[in-house]
């Protein structure tokens, strides 16, 4: 008996070793941590379970039969974040860099498997040099099985993706079908192809970091949610950012109790928006006085700032907030916000998170470069996304409210359950100047007649009365009521039930 135990601690201890030593120290050397190391900042103390230790990989070409490493490259399990259930998998870069063989994927969609039928997140800590190239076309099999998993649970149980080190390849496709993806700057990236071959296709020469760095993914392209500074920034901000979410589709997401009153009015807001309506503002002041605590999670916050998009609490409870923001490009709708936007709108509808959105939208951005990008589809993305939503929501138009871009900003027409104006709000097709422009072009020649004209435009239309008094408004509120109108909404919708008609699925404009 004693023999087989020892044996067995042995074959642990040999398991918990990945690569050895000398890889581990590569690791640590690149500022890096381990697999283990980082479940262990991830989950309560002591609470991670591990799987599938044993398991090795079955490839027997390239002398791979006598290179065997247990555990085949992925640490696999369970355990608590803050005292709430999570499923992990943490790829190992000291095995073959971490890259996915057959059995490695069948560890993933193990994990999987099992955070679906008990209803829990997966969060997948990434660090892969993606397919194992030994294996062939069996890797490339895996994958396809892992993204079918992450497609399945996609809206059921939340996903989230920490990416750690070199993804390359089949490594960034499962992230990226996966809700939320944060990097660690300097140390991770992620790119279809590295630097090399681009350099071979397209004779461009860039730099790992340009490619697919996490300031690249953070500021141009958008794949990536967030960047953090190093391994232990990244898992412990991962944990407060779960604290938000549901475990799974059936669940509403955690209350955690605030001593920051509902009905709390701040003063300070109704000095916010600024007497000259062109003039910008920022419009994250509004939301950090609004939500419980001045406590807000922004995503995204580097890549289309035309548009915020986060999480908060209002009196305990989760809410999803998405405003424009005035402060860049005026708080246009482009392509890239729309899309930004449409994403979050659809993850806070499929885990019952309530929407509430602040309005200040002078319009969908005019041009070529827009139209020739496909703005009125990407921006038809954003339309869809509120319309099709069913979670409570509520909206609040602290200034412009113009054009296709009031419609979609979760409108009374779209479903909007509770819309609020502030009294100096503007809801008109477009603003006074452009449109007296167009519908009296005959007074071009005449200033005078046309400032005249305009006035009255105004005086008729930028306000927000005129959508009060056909109820595309509930209520005009004066600005430092906001969190207490707000709240009181909230818990009227607590039990909200709406239905969309049943399908297969729609058509969003993808
Ligand atoms: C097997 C691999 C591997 C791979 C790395 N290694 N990538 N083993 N399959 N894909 C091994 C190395 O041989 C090395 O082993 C160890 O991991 C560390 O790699 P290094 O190159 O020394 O590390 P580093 O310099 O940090 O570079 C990391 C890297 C690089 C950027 C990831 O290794 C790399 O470019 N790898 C290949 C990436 C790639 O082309 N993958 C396939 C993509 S195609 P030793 O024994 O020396 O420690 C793909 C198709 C799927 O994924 C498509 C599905 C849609």
């Amino acid at each position: 008996m004693h023999d087989i135990q020892q044996m067995l601690e042995e074959k642990r201890a040999l398991a918990r070793l990945g690569g050895g030593q000398k890889r581990i120290d590569a690791q640590h050397a690149k500022g890096k941590l381990t697999a283990r190391e980082r479940l262990e900042l991830l989950f309560d103390e002591g609470t991670f379970e591990e799987w599938d230790m044993f398991v090795e990989h079955r490839c027997v070409d390239f002398g791979m039969s006598d290179n065997k490493i247990p555990g085949d490259g992925v640490v696999i399990g369970y355990g608590m974040i803050n005292g709430r259930l999570a499923f992990a998998y943490s790829q190992d870069f000291t095995v073959f860099g971490g890259a996915l063989s057959e059995t490695h994927a069948e560890k993933i969609c193990k994990i999987m498997d099992q955070a679906m039928k008990v209803g829990a997140p997966v969060v997948g800590l990434n660090d892969s040099g993606g397919a194992r190239i030994q294996e062939g076309v069996a890797s490339l099999g895996g994958y396809a099985d892992v993204f079918q998993k992450n497609v399945l649970a996609s809206g059921v149980i939340p996903q989230i993706s920490l990416i750690m080190g070199p993804c390359a390849g089949g490594a960034v496709y499962s992230p990226s079908m996966t809700d939320f993806i944060f990097m660690v700057k300097d140390s991770s990236y992620m790119f279809v192809t590295g630097p090399e071959v681009v350099k071979t296709v397209t004779h461009e020469e860039v730099t790992a970091e340009e490619l697919g760095g996490a300031l690249t993914h953070t500021t141009k392209s958008g794949v990536a949610d967030l960047a953090f500074e190093n391994d232990v920034e990244a898992l412990l901000m991962l944990r407060r950012f779960f604290n938000y979410l549901p475990l799974n589709n059936r669940e509403k997401p955690p209350v955690r109790p605030s001593g920051d009153p509902g009905n709390r009015l701040d003063h300070s807001l109704d000095t916010l928006v600024p007497d000259n309506p062109n003039k910008p503002y920022d419009i994250k002041e509004l939301i950090v006085k609004v939500v419980d605590d001045g406590e807000f999670f922004e995503l995204q916050p580097d890549y289309a700032a035309n548009i915020v998009i986060g999480f908060g609490r209002m009196e305990g409870q989760t809410v999803g907030v998405v405003a424009n923001n005035p402060l860049v490009l005026a708080g246009c709708l482009d392509i890239k916000s729309s899309i930004k936007a449409a994403r979050f709108v659809r993850f806070c509808d499929a885990f019952s998170i309530p929407v509430v959105t602040f309005v200040d939208v002078p319009g969908f951005m005019p041009g070529t470069s827009q139209e020739y990008g496909g703005i009125i589809k990407h921006g038809a993305k954003l339309l869809y996304a509120y319309a099709e939503c069913t979670v409570p929501k509520i909206t609040v138009i602290t200034r412009k409210a113009y054009g296709g871009a009031y419609d979609v900003m979760a409108s009374k027409h779209l479903r909007g359950d509770v819309n609020f104006a502030w009294p100096n709000a503007e809801i008109a097709v477009m603003g006074a100047k452009g449109a007296v422009e167009i519908i009296f072009r005959e007074d071009k020649g005449d200033p005078a007649k046309l400032a005249a004209r305009e006035a009255e435009y105004k005086a008729r239309f930028a306000n927000p009365f005129v959508a009060g008094a056909r109820g595309f408004i509930d209520d005009v509120i004066q600005p430092h009521e906001t969190r207490k109108r707000i709240c009181r909404s909230l818990k009227m919708l607590k039990d909200k039930k709406l239905e969309n008609p049943w399908r297969k699925h729609g058509n969003i404009p993808l």
